[in-house]
């Protein structure tokens, strides 16, 4: 039995290999290995967040057999979450998952941050994921909107309010809202955007990512660098390295669970646009700390200056973000380098404290 099984599948396989070459493919596959140090427990936050996109995109088709945008969108979310069959679960791991994934994100950042992985020849690999963060957060941001409860209306109202004091984005800013005011037009456009610009440019960019990953391997913590090549170990990725990102995504996916079931996820009240914004109004965590420093600029700089000041110095710190990888090249001295980690522990720390200080404000 055993060897008719063997047999069967031998031919299936030539029958495949012949047609599409797939030997060289899993050769290429079979070849990659990961470094195994003290900080291999890094490595697996690209491949976390990666889970939460396959779990969004799930529950995302799941919700859209039901959901419906424009003028219906919260009677649909309604009925979804209080009388279809388990829509409540899916609608509440949809949202914890968005949430999870967000913060995966982050720790996959910033530990290549610090592990330098952004150095050369991994500079489109840094590049790459800034976009796919910028991404995640406009999915976060335009799928927010859907439900049109008080919050999500009242929050994108805010939020779309920043970039449209600034010259020349206010353009950008009403052909997404498709009108001057929040309302079903805007639904519709942040579902498209939601469901079908959004995943037609973070799929691609995700897929040069790990093929970046897949050319240049997993780089190594510059601590490790000193160890010397012929004591460094490491592990094949297949099966190996991919059984333990198994395992971890079996962990990710039982937090998924337990949040989801014992903290569903909210449907407030109906939004009405003409009934004043409830007190307490804020952006989803993520969005925190930006909305907390542009409300700071807008204090320490009355009038717009401030939110316009708010949104240049937001910009400039994204760009020289992204510019890290140019600057903080391997130098004898070690100068950059340290530069660069102080920069980054800036970055964290800010993020942070204005995050905490955001909510303790609210
Ligand atoms: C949806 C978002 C993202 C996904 C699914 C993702 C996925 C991955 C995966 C699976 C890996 C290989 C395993 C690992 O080292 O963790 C990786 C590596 C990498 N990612 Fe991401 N990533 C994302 C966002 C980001 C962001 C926001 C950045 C930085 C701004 C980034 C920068 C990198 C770099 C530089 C590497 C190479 C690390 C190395 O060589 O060790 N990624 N990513």
């Amino acid at each position: 039995m055993n060897t008719l099984f063997q047999n069967a599948f031998k031919t299936a396989y030539n029958w495949v290999d012949e047609r599409l070459n797939i030997g060289d493919a899993i050769a290429f596959a079979g070849k990659k290995t990961v470094p195994e140090h003290k900080h291999s427990f890094w490595y697996y936050w690209g491949g976390i967040s990666m889970f939460f996109f396959i779990v969004q995109c799930l529950t995302g088709v799941l919700l859209m057999i039901y959901y419906r945008p424009g003028a219906e969108a919260y009677e649909s979310v309604r009925q979804i979450t209080n009388e279809i069959k388990f829509g409540w679960l899916i609608r509440s791991v949809h949202s914890w998952s968005a949430n999870l994934m967000v913060l995966a994100i982050f720790i996959h950042m910033f530990s290549v941050f610090f592990m330098k992985a952004y150095r050369a020849p991994r500079e489109f690999g840094w590049w790459s994921g800034v976009a796919l963060l910028v991404l995640t957060t406009i999915f976060g941001f335009s799928g927010y909107l859907l439900p049109m409860d008080e919050l999500a209306y009242f929050a994108t109202k805010v939020g779309l309010g920043i970039p449209g004091s600034m010259p020349g984005a206010s353009v950008l800013v009403d052909l997404v809202r498709g009108g001057a005011e929040v309302g079903d037009a805007t639904i519709q456009r942040f579902f498209t955007l939601h469901v079908v610009v959004l995943p037609a440019l973070f799929v691609p960019l995700l897929g040069f990512h790990l093929w970046l990953v897949q050319k240049h391997g997993n780089a190594i913590p510059p601590s490790e660098e000193l160890t010397p090549v012929s004591e460094r170990r490491s592990i094949p990725f297949f099966p190996n390295f991919f059984a333990k990102d198994l395992a971890v995504w079996l962990i990710a996916l039982n937090v998924l669970a337990v949040l989801a079931a014992l903290f569903p996820w909210d449907l407030g009240k109906q939004a009405d646009s003409l009934s004043p914004a409830p007190v307490g109004i804020h952006p989803e965590w993520y969005f925190m700390s930006s909305f907390q420093i542009l409300k700071l600029f807008g204090r320490w700089f009355p009038g717009t200056l401030g939110e316009v000041l708010g949104i240049l110095v937001f910009n400039l710190g994204l760009v020289l973000w992204m510019l890290v990888p140019l600057y903080d090249r391997e130098s004898p001295s070690g100068v950059k380098a340290r530069r660069v980690t102080y920069f980054g522990l800036a970055v964290l720390a800010i993020t942070l404290i204005t995050t905490f200080w955001g909510y303790w404000e609210v």
